[in-house]
Formats: structure tokens, C-alpha cells, sequence
């Protein structure tokens, strides 16, 4: 069918808008309108070339959620009119991983910026009027109006489930949250550093909260960002680390953080290096941004990683398991307890994403989110 959708022909590059088609589902896969989409730092990281995909054009978004719209023959589980949320991990179930109770690193995942399916590098669900396959970031792309995915990255939700804000837990949410209380294993009475306030590290104050740390510092170069911050669980906000880490060591009888988690828009090897002078013997790094894929090294004293058994620790979507957590935080926000209508702080259309991504890079929002 005919769709239209934000696309990069290249890289750097912007996302375009453009008229596309959209094959219908084969077995194991289902079409769905979209509801909503928010716009992660991620999807910038690929206009700016920080990483890179295995095709061009290609189709970004990957924090989503819509109403299936058909499902493929002999496709359980899904029927049209359900509302679904995507994981921007998908989880097959069965290989080591998922089988483990580590969906995040599910095998389906190595070729997750190639933009075809999952099991097929030649098979393409997008493709522009003259017929070039088009990419599909994360296998859904949610910058679609209609997109074809896997059910691997489908996770069906209840009928009162509201996407417009919903749809952020299919990336930021989960990231965030589960990178303080699945990776940092934040413990109650903990003091935890979170650095880098935008969509994913909001969710990162939220889980320290739900935790239990007793002092969450949040550090953010930006007073609104910080302010939001405060809002929702932060117990301190500062413009840099050197001040987290004096709070930090103030609350630990100099000691330092227990926990520091590190979501800032575009890593450095010199970021990850602040957090792991900020915590004390034996914490823990938490990285969970991303920058340019091909940098390497890390400037950290090897001493002080050894003598005091310092912990650098990589999290992708959080360490969730999106099938199981995906509905748990959902039941949070219904419950009360998560936050997600404050952090989508403002909506844009479809034609307007370069506005939202300019708003991101000027610090003007927790989340924008495309409303379709
Ligand atoms: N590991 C994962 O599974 C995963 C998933 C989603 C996103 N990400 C990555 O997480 C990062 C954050 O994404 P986002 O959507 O929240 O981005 P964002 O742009 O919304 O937020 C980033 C925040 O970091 C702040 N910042 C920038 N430099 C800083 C510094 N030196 N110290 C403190 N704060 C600083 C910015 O002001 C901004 O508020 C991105 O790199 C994104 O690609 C990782
Ligand atoms: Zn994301
Ligand atoms: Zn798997």
C-alpha cells in the first residue's frame, strides 16, 4: 500500500519526508497504522552518520506505537484493530539469550541496522515509488506512516492503552528506567549519579527513584532539563560532574556514588571517564549512550580499575527483556507510579520532525513525539 514516511537518503543527512509503499505482511509479520512516535537521539545518530546503516535509503524510527492493521497468514496472536507497541529490540524467544532472560541481546539483533529483515538481507518491506528498497531502522521504522514488522518486535497492549505516550516505552522508557534498577542494581539507601537528562536519563531518575537511592544527582547542562529532573525524582541537579561528585561524596563519607549512570546525547570516551572518578570502590559505570560506533578507548586510570574493582558496564534497552517488561511498566504508569505524559513535553506532525530534532539539539524538550 501507498504510505508516506521520514527517510535519509544518506548519511550525514536529514530525515525527508516522502511518499512510499509498504508491502503487506508476510507470515510472522504484521502491518500496523501508527499511532505515535517519539524522536530518541538515536535516530539523530544516524542522520549524523555516528552510526552508520547498512542501507541507504533508509526509514529511522524505533520508540512507537499503532493499531495493527493486517496480519500475515498464519500469524497468531495478533488480530487487525489491536494496539501494539513496539520494542526496538525484538526478541525471537528461543536463542540463548532470550532463552536466558536476556532479550536486549537476542540474536535477531546483529542485523538490526541493516534495514531488512531479520533472517534476510535481500528481503525489503519499504521501498520508494520506483521501487528501491528502503531500510527499516531497528526492522520497524516507526517515522512510517504504516509500517510492516516482525511480531519478534511486537508487544500487544490493551485497548485503553494510550500510544500517544505509551509509545515511549518502546525505547527511552525501558532504556532509562531498567539501566539504573536491571544494570546499575541501584539499591535502596544508594546515592546515584545520572548524567545526561533528555529521554532515556528522565527514565533513568525515575528507576534510581522506584529503586530506592536515597540521593539521585542529576547532571545536565541545561536549567529545564534539570528542573524536570527535580520534578521527578531527582534529589539534586547540577550543570556538571565535578559537583555530582562532590555531592555524591558528601552523602558516602567521601567515598563517592554508588551507581553512575551515563546518558548523554553523544558519548565520549571523556564522559565515561568523569562518571568512574565520581563512584566509590567497587561502583559501577552504567554506559548507555551512544556516539560515533568506530571510536575506541576509554582514558581511565587502570589502577584505580583494578585496586578498587571499579565496574564499567555496557546497557542496551536497559537489560530488559521488552516482552515482560514492556507490559510491566505499563502497568507503573497505569498504577500511577511512571511518569510518561510529563516527558512528552512537546507533539509534532509527521512533516515537522526536523523541527523536533532541532528542538532536541536545543535542549527545549524531555521527548518529542510525533503524533500521526
Ligand atoms: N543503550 C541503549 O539501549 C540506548 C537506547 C536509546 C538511546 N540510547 C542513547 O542514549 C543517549 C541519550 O538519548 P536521549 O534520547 O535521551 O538524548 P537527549 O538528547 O534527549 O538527551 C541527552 C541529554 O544529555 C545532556 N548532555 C549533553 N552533554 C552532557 C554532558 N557532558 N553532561 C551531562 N549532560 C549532558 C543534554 O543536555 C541532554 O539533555 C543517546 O546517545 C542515545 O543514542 C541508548
Ligand atoms: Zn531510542
Ligand atoms: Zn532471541
Amino acid at each position: 500500500m501507498k504510505t508516506r514516511g521520514a527517510v535519509l537518503r544518506k548519511a550525514p543527512g536529514t530525515f525527508e519526508v516522502m511518499n512510499l509503499d509498504v508491502d503487506d505482511p508476510r507470515q510472522g509479520e504484521i502491518r500496523v497504522k501508527m499511532v505515535a512516535s517519539g524522536l530518541c537521539h538515536s535516530d539523530d545518530h544516524l542522520a549524523t552518520g555516528d552510526m552508520p546503516v547498512g542501507t541507504y535509503p533508509f526509514a529511522g524510527g524505533h520508540e512507537g506505537g499503532g493499531i495493527v492493521e493486517s496480519v500475515g497468514p498464519n500469524t497468531p496472536g495478533f488480530a487487525p484493530g489491536d494496539k501494539v507497541l513496539f520494542s526496538f529490540l525484538p526478541a525471537c524467544g528461543r536463542c540463548r539469550w532470550c532463552a536466558t532472560g536476556h532479550q536486549n541481546l537476542c540474536d535477531l539483533g546483529a542485523t538490526l541496522l541493516m534495514g531488512s529483515r531479520f533472517d534476510d538481507p535481500e528481503s525489503f518491506r519499504v521501498h520508494l515509488e520506483d521501487g528501491t528498497p528502503v531500510g527499516q531502522m531497528c526492522g520497524i521504522s516507526t517515522f512510517l506512516e504504516h509500517t510492516t514488522v516482525s511480531v519478534a518486535s511486537a508487544v500487544k497492549v490493551a485497548d485503553d492503552t494510550p500510544l500517544e505516550v505509551a509509545c515511549l516505552l518502546g525505547c527511552s522508557v525501558g532504556t532509562g528506567w531498567g539501566s539504573a534498577v536491571n544494570s546499575g542494581e541501584v539499591r535502596p539507601g544508594d546515592t546515584v549519579i545520572i548524567q545526561g537528562v533528555g529521554g532515556i536519563g528522565i527514565n533513568a531518575v525515575q528507576g534510581a527513584s522506584h529503586a530506592g537511592a536515597s540521593n539521585i544527582i542529576a547532571v545536565d547542562p541545561v536549567p529545564f532539563k534539570r528542573e524536570m529532573a527535580e520534578s521527578l525524582g531527582a534529589t539534586h541537579a547540577v550543570d556538571n560532574m565535578a559537583d555530582a561528585a562532590e555531592i555524591a561524596k558528601s552523602f558516602t563519607n567521601g567515598q563517592g556514588a554508588d551507581v553512575a549512570v551515563v546518558t548523554v546525547g553523544v558519548m565520549k570516551g571523556e564522559i565515561i571517564a568523569e562518571a568512574f572518578s565520581s563512584i566509590r570502590k567497587a561502583g559501577t559505570v552504567v554506559v548507555t549512550g551512544l556516539g560515533d560506533l568506530t571510536e575506541v578507548g576509554i582514558p581511565v586510570p587502570i589502577g584505580e580499575l583494578t585496586l578498587f574493582e571499579k565496574k564499567i558496564k555496557g546497557a542496551m534497552f536497559g537489560g530488559s527483556n521488552p516482552t515482560a517488561d514492556i507490559p510491566k511498566l505499563l502497568g507503573l504508569y497505569n498504577a500511577g507510579q511512571l511518569k510518561l505524559d510529563e516527558l512528552a513535553t512537546t507533539t509534532y506532525s509527521l512533516d515537522d520532525i526536523a523541527k523536533g530534532y532541532e528542538d532536541m539539539h536545543a535542549g527545549k524538550n524531555i521527548r518529542g513525539v510525533i503524533h500521526f
